[in-house]
């Protein structure tokens, strides 16, 4: 992949984010997801690449855009790459107002991201001085006793950061027990993971059972940051089961390694915070003018950019969405 290409995606990260971020705090989940969506399928036609959505918005009969298969881009032939989107990771946090939500993209080269079905994994990140250093199978006490040695903390030092579940009960309180520090985030694990590969977020590790395809998203990212993720699926049902073997999982009970999730060495990985976070602040606007803030990171260098971008809305191309300012609140309004 063309280094420059890094900057294409950045563009559809900001751009889905700025066209997310007018629907903050207005409760509807799905007018966030929608605007995102829809502007990000009209950036990526602009860039030049032969792209194939393996992880998106769901099947081809329930996404109008973005659906798993569709092929994007500009209509060149090549580079030939995957495509991993999630135009809004935490659409209940955008709903609401809160903190943490992303635009994210991921490229890599075909066949190189796991098609993950839409289910639930079971997951443990950290970042790079922790790698090879975690064991999914182990015990929580061994995986933290582990990363605090790697990490030169003791285990009272150590931050880690578990999705507030009552799935997660017993993760919470063999943590507590242990006596490490626990961030509980209400939604966006992907942020949360990401956090586990930068050495002043304040967080150490990820534990716990998210989304699959969320999984996969934070496997390129610490790819690309040198960290590591292990991680399972946590089928519901027997349907789940049945995707993830119509989309090639033949073993639904395999431990996947950070290289399993997200192959290759050519992966870039762009977020571009909704709402302000940890990692990002959020979009802000004021008149005619937005601020984005977006992390970009690629794997065959280990380069971890982040940019500020001003934007003025009136200069932005056709595929920008001309009503940004006044979206249509009727639906809001009147339910
Ligand atoms: P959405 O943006 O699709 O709502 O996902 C948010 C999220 O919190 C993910 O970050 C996380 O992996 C997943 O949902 C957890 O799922 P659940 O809310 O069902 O526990």
């Amino acid at each position: 992949m063309k280094r420059q290409l890094g900057f294409d995606f950045v563009r559809v990260t900001e751009t889905a984010a700025l066209a997310a971020a007018p629907w903050m705090g207005k409760g509807c989940k799905k007018c966030v997801d929608g605007a995102a969506v829809d502007t990000m399928r009209r950036v990526f036609d602009t860039i030049k690449i032969n792209g194939t959505v393996v992880i998106g918005e769901g099947e081809k009969d329930e996404a109008p855009h973005l659906y798993i298969g569709e092929e994007i881009g500009d209509g060149s032939v090549e580079p030939q790459v995957d495509i991993a989107v999630d135009p809004v990771e935490g659409t209940t946090l955008v709903s609401k107002g809160l903190p943490n939500a992303l635009a994210v993209v991921v490229v890599a080269e075909r066949h190189s991201l796991l098609k993950a079905p839409d289910t639930y994994m079971e997951k443990i990140a950290v970042g790079p001085r922790a790698k090879g250093k975690i064991n999914l199978d182990a015990s929580v006490e061994d995986n933290l006793r582990s990363t605090a040695a790697a990490l030169n903390k003791s285990v009272k030092d150590l931050t880690i950061v578990v999705l507030d579940r009552p799935r997660h009960k017993k993760l919470i309180n063999d943590i507590r027990s242990i006596g490490a520090r626990i961030k509980l985030i209400s939604d966006g694990d992907v942020a949360g993971g990401i956090a586990t590969g930068l050495s002043d977020s304040g967080v150490d590790m990820m534990m716990g059972t998210g989304g699959a395809t969320e999984g996969v998203l934070t496997a390129a990212a610490l790819r690309c940051m040198g960290g590591e993720i292990q991680a399972r699926l946590k089928p519901r049902h027997e349907q789940d089961r049945e995707k993830a073997r119509e989309l090639g999982i033949s073993n639904v009970d395999k431990l996947y390694f950070t290289e399993d999730l997200a192959q290759g060495d050519d992966i870039v990985f762009a977020a571009t915070a909704i709402t302000d976070g940890d990692l990002l602040k959020g979009i802000r606007y004021s008149c005619n003018q937005a601020t984005s803030h977006t992390m970009l990171l690629r794997s065959e260098t280990g380069t971890i950019r982040f940019i500020k971008t001003h934007h003025t809305i009136t200069n932005k191309p056709e595929y920008f969405p001309k009503d940004i300012f006044n979206p249509d609140l009727s639906e809001i309004i009147n339910n």
